[in-house]
């Protein structure tokens, strides 16, 4: 009985011991806090504040005259975009002969082999005698000099021109670009091809285009040095496909999707591998851990305290 009125005592001026430091602590850091609140408040109302006048003016420089920026392509809806899609194989293969019969006259190709075209849209043979028609240089030979040589699958796709300045000397100063990469090098991608190659039309009233410059809006600038090249029937196909402007141009645009990204297949089936894989570990290690573990967390500690 004694002790514990003892206790009490003492607890109770443990109590008024603390009681002035917890006042004083917050004494000190109360308004402290408020003001820095103010402070972070006024600084993030700032930030916010200078970037969005940044992004409203920004927005409107680039607004301000869509044909500098060239008209943002339609999305079309290309077969490969389906999540677990390959390509459109068939129209790699009719893709190629736009490419081959139109474009390789001004565009080189230079990062797609003979080769790669194997298994992909022709047969090896087929590879093989279209590399054949072609004329590589080669050497030097045992007397140190050039010569040519019929074309094997491991070459690479013949440029149409030596180098550049001869490229621009034959399209009045313009260089075709390669077209290799060009469905990643452009905004749009495929879609960007598509819309360039079907978008001739003739200039609005009030814009003048240069002498030998054509007018196509998607391009940036609104003038550009290539003339329309696909018209209705400018290719047979042999399989006997519609050679119609459009369907020439989604073939040979799903074409240089694939010379831009030949593992795009590959990438997806791998993708589709991983992910089952990797779900069959997943729920086996919850398993296991559930194994493991069961007898740990269901297990039930008694203390009997000795009496
Ligand atoms: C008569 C030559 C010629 C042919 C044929 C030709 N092009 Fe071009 N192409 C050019 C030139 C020149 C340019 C550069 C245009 C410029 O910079 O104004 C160009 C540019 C391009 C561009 C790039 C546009 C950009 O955004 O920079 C693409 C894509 C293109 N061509 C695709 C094709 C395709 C696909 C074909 C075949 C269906 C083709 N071209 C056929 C001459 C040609």
């Amino acid at each position: 009985m004694f002790s514990r009125i003892a206790s009490q005592a003492t607890r109770r001026s443990v109590q008024q011991a603390i009681k002035p430091a917890v006042q004083a602590r917050f004494a000190s850091t109360k308004p402290a806090a408020a003001a820095n609140a103010m402070q972070v408040a006024g600084v993030s109302a700032a930030i916010v504040g200078a970037t969005g006048l940044g992004y409203m003016y920004a927005n409107d420089n680039v607004h301000a005259n869509m044909a500098d920026e060239g008209l943002h392509p339609p999305e079309h809806p290309w077969y490969h975009n389906g999540p677990l899609n390959t390509y459109d194989h068939a129209a790699i293969r009719r893709g190629y002969q736009v490419y081959k019969e139109v474009c390789s006259a001004c565009h080189s190709l230079d990062r797609i082999a003979w080769r790669n075209l194997i298994d992909v849209s022709h047969t090896e043979d087929e590879v093989k005698a279209m590399s054949e028609q072609e004329e590589y240089q080669d050497g030097p030979d045992d007397n140190g000099d050039m010569f040519q040589r019929p074309g094997k699958p491991s070459d690479y796709m013949p440029r149409p021109y030596p180098n550049d300045e001869a490229a621009r000397a034959a399209n009045a100063g313009a260089l075709p670009p390669d077209l290799s990469l060009m469905t990643k090098a452009r905004h749009g991608g495929a879609d960007y091809v598509f819309a360039l190659l079907t978008g001739y039309v003739d200039a609005p009233g009030g814009v003048e285009v240069r002498e030998g410059l054509n007018y196509n809006p998607y391009f940036p600038g609104g003038a550009i040095a290539m003339a329309r090249v696909l018209f209705d029937g400018v290719v047979e196909y042999e399989d006997g496909t519609p050679a119609t402007t459009s369907q020439m141009a989604r073939d040979v645009s799903t074409f240089l999707a694939w010379a831009a990204e030949p593992e795009h297949d590959e990438r997806k089936k791998m993708g589709m591998k991983a992910t089952v894989i990797l779900t069959g570990l997943t729920i086996l290690s919850i398993y296991l851990k559930r194994f493991k573990w069961a007898p740990i967390k269901s297990r039930k500690i008694v203390y009997n305290p000795p009496k």
